[in-house]
């Protein structure tokens, strides 16, 4: 079988590495991919977002199985043009997508079938008096949200009414785009957050894995919003009773509503969730892996993923399950500093090739190129080292010894990565 991995980061590469190991798997192209990536994949330079160009290259080309990786695509209708085209994809149709490209949508749909999620309020552009007016009524705290994708900055847990006013404004004013000319309007959660992912089949959802991400830029949790900066595997507070609970009350819900409703959910199913006092709440829908979740979760399975992919698309769960290895997995993020915000390209990184080989740690490329035989920093993340180990405690010092061998003053990364599950005192 030969697969086409879609999309460029560390999430594509642990796809394309988690792929490259299938014995189905005769060839992974990855489009358009990284340098990091051509160790096991096959570059393709086609952009994540060029639909068509991507129809015209898998039908060309006889790819067996498309996954994809970034939102965009899916959203764009990238699975539903290739199944017009007669080609398989990992991934959901864009009317599935909605779950993520509108928060809307995911709402309405939680409140349909009685998945539990925040009180919440939808306004449009025209109705900001109407907004504004509920807001105030709501009093602070209260999350803001656009309803479209805003690549991770479309939230606002806002603790002061003014706060909440000027998210809103923004979001009207158009400062994501038409992503934010509709907003959701939701109580603020509290408790423990975590994600559990899940891969479906349209009708059967069976678990992948569970993970916790650290958004914020900065050790203690400080410093501005990014894509993610660090994760680890399996998140403790979904212990199996827990995750039980999830998949009963929120993904397989879903999966029934997704099909009742004619638009089944097929590909991956990321339920990101707060943990509180009353069980699982959802706060998101993504319809991807996670990015640096993905990192971690992949290492820790022990069946075969390439297998899994394609009893998703034939839709054959049922009948198939996940194993795991008794590991757990963490996975450090470097940036260029400067990220999230602008950053210089072409810095180099130099000891990348101390890590080749080293037990139980693997580094995952998100941007980087090659010039004569250096490797330049050519992003924002640029890398996620990640260590696995039979405690957490193991996989984070692997993490952080792999990190220690790269010389590269121009990154950064967090040092705290894992420090709410180490704290907990049965963490291993
Ligand atoms: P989302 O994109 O909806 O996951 O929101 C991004 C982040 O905002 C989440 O990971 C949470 O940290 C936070 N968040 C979103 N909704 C809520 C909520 N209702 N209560 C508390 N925090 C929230
Ligand atoms: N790490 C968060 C995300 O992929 O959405």
């Amino acid at each position: 079988m030969r697969i086409l991995v879609v999309g460029s980061g560390a999430r594509e590469h642990a796809l394309c590495w988690s792929l490259a190991a299938s014995p189905l798997v005769k060839e992974v192209l990855c489009a358009p991919g990284n340098a990091g990536i051509a160790r096991d994949a096959r570059l393709v330079p086609i952009p994540a977002d060029a639909i068509e160009e991507l129809v015209r290259f898998a039908v060309a080309e006889r790819i067996d199985l498309v996954v994809v990786g970034p939102e965009k695509p899916l959203v764009l209708g990238l699975v539903d043009r290739l199944k017009e085209a007669g080609v398989r994809a990992l991934g959901p149709s864009a009317r599935a997508a909605r779950l993520e490209g509108s928060k809307a949508f995911a709402k309405d749909f939680c409140r349909r079938y009685g998945i539990p999620t925040a009180p919440y309020r939808v306004f449009a552009r025209h109705q900001r008096d109407a907004a504004r007016a509920w807001i105030e009524a709501h009093g602070a705290p209260i999350v803001v949200k656009a309803d479209g994708l805003a690549a991770g900055k479309g939230v606002t847990v806002a603790s002061s009414l003014e706060e909440a006013l000027s998210a809103l404004d923004a979001a009207f004013a158009g400062a994501f785009g038409e992503a934010g000319a509709t907003v959701v309007l939701e109580d603020k959660l509290e408790g423990e957050e975590a994600s559990l992912f899940a891969l479906c089949d349209g009708h059967t959802a069976l678990l992948l894995g569970t993970a916790q991400d650290h958004k914020r830029a900065f050790d203690g949790d400080q410093g501005p919003n990014t894509g993610g900066m660090g994760a680890y595997s399996p998140a403790p507070v979904l212990d199996p009773a827990m995750v039980e609970r999830v998949m009963a009350e929120i993904v397989r819900p879903t999966l029934a509503g997704m099909a009742r409703e004619g638009t089944p959910f097929c590909g991956i199913l990321y339920a990101g969730l707060m943990i509180g006092p009353e069980g699982p709440k959802l706060l998101e829908f993504n319809v991807r892996m996670g990015d640096p979740e993905c990192q971690v979760v992949l290492p820790r399975l022990m069946t075969d993923f390439g297998q899994l992919a394609f009893g998703a698309v034939d839709g054959v769960l049922a009948s198939m399950s996940v194993r795991w290895f008794p590991t757990h997995a963490l996975g450090v993020v470097y940036a260029t500093r400067g990220y999230p915000g602008p950053t210089e390209r072409g810095s180099e990184i130099r000891g990348l090739e101390t890590l080749e080989g080293l037990k139980d740690t693997l580094v995952f490329h998100a941007a980087t190129r090659r010039e004569n035989g250096r490797w330049l920093a050519d992003g924002g993340r640029v890398l996620t080292v990640v260590g696995t180990g039979a405690t957490l405690q193991e996989a984070h010092d692997r993490a952080y010894a792999g990190i220690a061998r790269i010389d590269w003053p121009q990154g950064f990364f967090r040092r705290d990565i894992g420090w709410r599950a180490l704290a907990r005192p049965a963490s291993a």
